[in-house]
């Protein structure tokens, strides 16, 4: 396991102000997000189609927006920085008849044996992830490294714990490529951060080029290129 290596990289003070952030904003997110999320549905169906299992990792699960698109046969883990968050997480996967097993051993079965679906979900840092290496077939996020506090580390361990040739999927928003919006992104950011715990300039796909994974795909989806979707390959 390499987590014990990249939590001394971490940058604490950033990551507990991240987590203070989302948990703050856990009991009015989804709320908050109610009007975005009409236009963010297909894009998660679209996404979810895509994930190859048995073995399947959300990072940044959140407060379980995507559970109704994860695939039904896979066994599922999801992790998450934030107490709150996970705590809606929780409920949403209860209401949707999905049982997150409390007792179950916090690594993945090996590939051969993941069979039937099932369901993890855990406090966790994607920052250092407590998985050994190649634990899962697909690592998937959602709208989460605008927020990871060093997003390049975090893509790093994405491509550690898929298998060889495994997949990342990734739905971000990022800095636009227009300059003049980059320029005003650029301006605005600390108080958007700050409101919001989300930074809206990030460079993602130049992140996850950084990170050493394999680029497939980088759909733009909306506003100008704003919103992409991302497919990655490991290529360790
Ligand atoms: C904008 S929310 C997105 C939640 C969910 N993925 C969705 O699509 O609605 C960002 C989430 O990323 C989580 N997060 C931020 N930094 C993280 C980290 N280093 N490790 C794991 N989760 C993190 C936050 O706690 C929050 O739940």
């Amino acid at each position: 396991m390499r987590a014990t290596a990249t939590r001394s990289m971490i940058d604490e003070q950033a990551t507990a102000l991240t987590r203070a952030r989302y948990q703050r904003l856990s009991a009015v997110y989804d709320l908050m997000e109610g009007m975005a999320e009409v236009r963010y549905r297909p894009w998660r169906e679209k996404l979810w189609a895509l994930a190859k299992g048995p073995r399947v990792l959300e990072v940044g699960v959140g407060t379980g927006k995507n559970m109704p698109y994860w695939p039904k046969d896979a066994q599922m883990t999801g992790i998450d920085l934030t107490p709150g968050m996970l705590e809606i997480a929780h409920r949403r996967a209860k209401q949707l008849g999905l049982a997150a097993d409390p007792s179950a051993s916090f690594a993945p079965a090996p590939r051969s044996e993941a069979k039937g679906a099932g369901l993890i979900l855990r406090l966790g840092d994607a920052q250092a992830l407590e998985f050994p290496d190649a634990s899962f077939d697909t690592a998937v996020a959602t709208f989460v490294f605008c927020s990871v506090p060093d997003p390049v580390l975090g893509l790093r361990e994405l491509a550690r714990i898929v298998r060889p040739g495994g997949q990342v999927l990734l739905l971000e928003h990022m800095r636009s490529a227009n300059p003049l919006l980059g320029a005003l992104m650029d301006f605005v950011n600390p108080l958007v951060v700050r409101l919001m715990g989300a930074n809206i300039n990030r460079r993602t796909v130049e992140n996850v080029q950084a990170a050493g994974l394999q680029i497939e795909s980088v759909e733009d989806l909306g506003m100008g290129g704003i919103f992409k979707l991302i497919v990655a390959r490991s290529t360790r």
